[in-house]
């Protein structure tokens, strides 16, 4: 079966690249995006095609040459729906916050909002596919509802989770290690099965388009990115008895990660993971687990969550410390707000938490990232409800340029591994800091004999602090 209509319900991180990427490399298939956010789906068909709402490098070049060709954007959800012969579902799947499960399970109800929509709508057979990283299991779900609310149409699910990581978005979509489909082992799923792997195989060599069946897809994704965090909180856990010993985290990650059966990716101590997924799909892992009765798989899981909750705070106590352990009325410059470089997105950054614990202390946090705007910062940190709007407007403050924002301030702290950091003139920001001027690298990217050199007192992750 050749698919010529591709509809993706979810225009977000996501659902925007990837199905950029297809509708690029597949010119003959119209690809459809949307999305209830009206504000969204505008920013995407905005003429000037920097506006798009999801910063990736190299995004608004695709999108600039397949959109209106062949894909597009837009808020009809119902008619788009109905044209498709193929429906992605990229909607958000967040920890939820209320009732049964609060705090671990995955809220489902935009994906079943997704698959009441597609029944009621669908006038044809449909292909259904979980793009959306969802628990195990979630497969059987949609087809309950599919089946039981829709026009007797025949529908058939397949699990194909997306492992893009953000920054590297079209990077990862173009090239990426593998492509994961799971479906039905039917004689209808496996042609589902093959009508997918078809349209992937365009541009990924086939070897690399991993079959499977709907069960081990939909765990994979929830395993593979607890895997990586867990190599992120293994070596952060390690950082800090580096930090008592002298020994250097990362020297000790260089040569972990030249054993080849470790290997080296992963292994950068920080200041904590951030993101939108590896806490909540963690957390979901540890819930799965739990319902099952296995207490101690979840309890194993959930030492991953724990180990970098503790590493965000002993970040922001690392700088309470030492700037005499007080910050009650200093000033202390944040380069960086985005939970890693190249994207705009602030999901569960690190550096939200870390202020909020330095605000609890009275300090005045002024804030500069190159991507993330004002009012995503406020929104980040009113949504903790740890103080009022007014009260994180007069305390937090956002500054637009670099040398700006560490004016005046006691101490400098890196929370995003931005590449323009490293290239500012950081005598001209010592010169303007009060004395002594500190700088905290949560990140691990400074040229730290170099600042020592200007006269900054450093303090890394996994190396001993200046004093
Ligand atoms: P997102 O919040 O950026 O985008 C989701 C979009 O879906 C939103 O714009 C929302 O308005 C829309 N939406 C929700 N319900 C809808 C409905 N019923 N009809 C139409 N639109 C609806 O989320 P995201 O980061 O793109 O993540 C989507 C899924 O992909 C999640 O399950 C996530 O775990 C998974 N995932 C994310 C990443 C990542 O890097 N962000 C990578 C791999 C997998
Ligand atoms: C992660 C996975 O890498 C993707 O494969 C997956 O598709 C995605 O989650 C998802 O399901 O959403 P992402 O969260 O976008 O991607 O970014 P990562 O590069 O994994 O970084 C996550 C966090 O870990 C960042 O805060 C990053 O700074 C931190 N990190 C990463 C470290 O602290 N040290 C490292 O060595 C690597």
């Amino acid at each position: 079966m050749k698919i010529q209509s591709i509809c993706c319900i979810g225009a977000g991180y996501v659902g925007g690249p990837t199905m950029a990427v297809i509708a690029k490399k597949c010119p003959d298939i119209k690809v459809t995006v949307v999305d209830l956010n009206e504000a969204r789906i505008a920013a995407w068909n905005d003429e000037d095609v920097s506006k798009i709402p999801v910063y990736e490098p190299g995004l608004s070049e695709v999108v600039a040459e397949a959109r209106g060709r062949n894909l597009f954007f837009s808020t009809d959800v119902d008619k788009a729906i109905d044209e498709a012969e193929m429906i992605f579902i990229s909607v958000n799947t967040p920890t939820k916050t209320y009732g049964e499960g609060k705090g671990q399970a995955a809220d489902l109800k935009w994906i079943e909002l997704c698959a009441r929509q597609i029944a009621r709508v669908a006038k044809g057979d449909k292909i259904v596919v979980e793009k959306s990283t969802l628990p195990v299991r979630t497969a059987s779900t949609l087809k309950d509802i599919l089946k039981h609310t829709g026009n007797g149409m025949n529908f058939q699910i397949l699990s194909n989770p997306e492992f893009l990581a953000e920054g590297t978005a079209v990077e990862d979509l173009m090239a990426p290690d593998r492509v994961l489909i799971g479906g039905d082992q039917t004689e209808e799923g496996l042609k589902a099965i093959d009508a997918l792997v078809n349209v992937y195989a365009r541009w990924v060599p086939r070897e690399r388009i991993l079959t499977t069946n709907v069960w081990s897809s939909e765990l994979s994704k929830l395993t593979a990115n607890a895997f990586l965090a867990q190599r992120v909180s293994s070596i952060n856990s390690l950082s800090e008895l580096c930090e008592h010993t002298e020994a250097d985290v990362n020297e000790v990650s260089r040569a972990i990660g030249t054993d080849s059966r470790i290997g080296p990716k992963f292994l950068k101590a920080s200041v904590g993971f951030g993101g939108s997924c590896f806490q909540k799909d963690i957390l979901n892992l540890v819930y799965i687990s739990r319902s099952y009765g296995l207490n101690e798989v979840a309890d194993y899981w959930e030492q991953v969550i724990i180990m970098n909750d503790y590493q965000k705070k002993r970040f922001s106590k690392k700088i309470i410390k030492n700037l005499y352990n007080t910050v009650s009325g200093k000033k202390i410059a944040f380069l960086g707000w985005a939970f890693k470089k190249d994207t705009n997105d602030t999901r569960e950054s690190a550096a939200i938490y870390v202020a909020d614990h330095l605000l609890n202390e009275q300090s005045n946090v002024s804030v500069y990232d190159p991507k993330v705007t004002e009012q995503q910062i406020y929104t980040d940190l009113d949504y903790l409800g740890s103080r009022t709007p007014e009260e994180n407007k007069e305390s937090l403050k956002v500054v637009n340029d670099p040398y700006e924002v560490c004016k005046g301030a006691h101490a400098v702290a890196v929370l995003t591994e931005w590449d323009e950091f490293k290239t500012y003139d950081w005598q001209k920001i010592y010169d303007n800091m009060l004395k002594p001027a500190h700088v905290f690298d949560g990140r691990n990217i400074m040229d730290t004999k170099a600042l020592r050199d200007i006269g900054f007192k450093v303090h890394a992750i996994g190396t001993a602090d200046d004093n």
